[in-house]
């Protein structure tokens, strides 16, 4: 293509690699063909524009995932490294937030956040938002006979998601729409670089009124503690002598509310993608539910709402044929370790009553996502909810629209037609 470059990988044969712009509107569009056309030319590939070393193997992924040698905390080096001293007073608001996010910790820090927000994610407190989660979603969607035609992300898979985890972290319903513009000001930024220019700004203005704003919900909720409530578990943690700080309880919840909206708002768009484009699928999960389980699982892998994680060596280190020096940074690119065909047969076919178990886009290891089972719960009952309404659905538009990002998959406008 115009964009190979020819490269040199371990000494062996010559391979052509495409070019290093993540961002590149083919790129954005699929990138499943971009990491797929990567992990067998060049499975561990230095990307010269984006400064790391890219992995799309799946036991690559996983080898760096599960490895004490590499560091999740990328905030850090950044700031400290590659900011001047006047850069680093301006830009510590944001990375005084940043750095309390558990995303960032790492051992021994990252156990003691962890235990502390572990119990907010019981199964009880998980399950008893079911019924509210079935009780909307049927609110979003347009009931009775015929043609419906519907802006699946504005009209659901917005809402749905975005109300669930506020509700759960006390945020006023009204106020959704504010939560949703500190949200994706903040999410541009949260992956290492703190975001460049105006995005950056922007980033650290919305970190610091989303705090305010959490503030009185919190000081409320602490003289009012409610059961089976996320927000009241996780002021209330307590392990041993440790308790979260105020810090961390705002900034906690600042990243649920930011990591609990747009990543289950992508799934559950991308599943509702990926069963319009396979019409057969869609009608085999109306006759058998029993196969809606594995249909999230297999839209995780197949097309899921992240496409990669980043990671910083502290050691030297091996992955597959190349040695990785420390401080490099890692992209895992779980997009491309989730068509590997060394673990997943036939792996560009969307299958929903395949064993997508091995997915990564859950990440694993340490870090693996405290949201998963709030996110799997929305999601299927999101899909039943449309499995009792219609007979099929069918997108209105040939081509979809990504928003340009490195770390997440996220449709702009998918608009569809239901059919009861
Ligand atoms: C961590 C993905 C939904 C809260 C993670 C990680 C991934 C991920 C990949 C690990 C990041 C890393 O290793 O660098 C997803 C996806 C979701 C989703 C794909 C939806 C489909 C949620 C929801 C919540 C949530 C709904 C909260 C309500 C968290 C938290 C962590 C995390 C707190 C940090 C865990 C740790 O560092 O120990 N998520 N997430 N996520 N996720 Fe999720």
């Amino acid at each position: 293509t115009p964009n190979s470059e020819e490269r040199f990988d371990g000494g062996s044969a010559p391979v052509t690699v495409l070019s290093d712009d993540l961002l590149a509107e083919h790129v954005v569009e699929d990138p499943h063909s971009y990491f797929s056309h990567l992990r067998e030319t060049s499975p561990v590939h230095w990307n010269k524009a984006f400064r790391a070393w890219v992995v799309t193997r799946h036991a690559d992924c996983l080898a760096v995932l599960k490895s004490p040698n590499f560091a999740a905390d990328t905030v850090s080096p950044y700031f400290e490294n590659r900011l001047s001293e006047r850069e680093q007073t301006k830009w510590r608001p944001l990375f005084d937030v940043l750095r309390t996010w558990i995303v960032f910790k790492d051992p021994p820090d990252h156990a003691r956040l962890r235990g502390l927000m572990r119990g907010a994610f019981t199964p009880r407190v998980v399950e008893a938002i079911r019924p509210a989660v079935q009780r909307m979603a049927s609110t979003l969607l347009p009931a009775g006979e015929g043609r419906h035609e519907v802006n699946l992300i504005e009209e659901f898979a917005f809402p749905l998601p975005a109300w669930v985890i506020s509700s759960m972290v006390g945020v006023h319903q009204e106020d959704l729409w504010l939560v949703s513009e500190w949200s994706k000001d903040i999410v541009e930024v949260a992956q290492g670089s703190l975001g460049s220019g105006d995005r950056r700004q922007r980033a650290q203005t919305a970190m610091l009124e989303f705090r305010e704003y959490l503030r009185p919900i919190v000081e409320d909720r602490r003289r009012n503690p409610r059961d089976n409530d996320l927000l009241t578990e996780l002021i209330t943690a307590e392990t041993e002598s440790h308790q979260l700080t105020v810090d961390e309880l705002l900034g906690g919840a600042i990243l649920l509310l930011v990591a609990g909206h747009e990543t289950t708002q992508n799934l559950l768009a991308n599943c509702v993608i990926a069963l319009a484009r396979n019409p057969e699928q869609y009608r085999r999960l109306k006759e058998d539910r029993s196969l809606v389980r594995g249909t999230v699982e297999e839209t995780l892998r197949f097309d899921g709402p992240v496409k990669s994680l980043l990671r910083v060596a502290v050691d030297e280190v091996q992955i597959g044929a190349v040695t990785v020096a420390k401080g490099d940074r890692v992209l895992i690119s779980v997009a491309g370790a989730n068509r590997d065909p060394r673990k997943f047969n036939d792996p560009d076919f969307f299958d929903v009553g395949r064993d997508a178990s091995a997915q990564l886009t859950f990440g694993q290891g340490i870090h693996y996502c405290l949201g998963a089972p709030l996110a799997r719960l929305e999601t299927q009952e999101a899909l039943n909810l449309i499995l009792d309404r219609y007979r099929s659905v069918r997108l209105l538009t040939d081509r979809i629209e990504y928003d340009p990002k490195v770390i997440a998959r996220t449709p702009l406008s998918v608009p569809v037609e239901f059919t009861s």
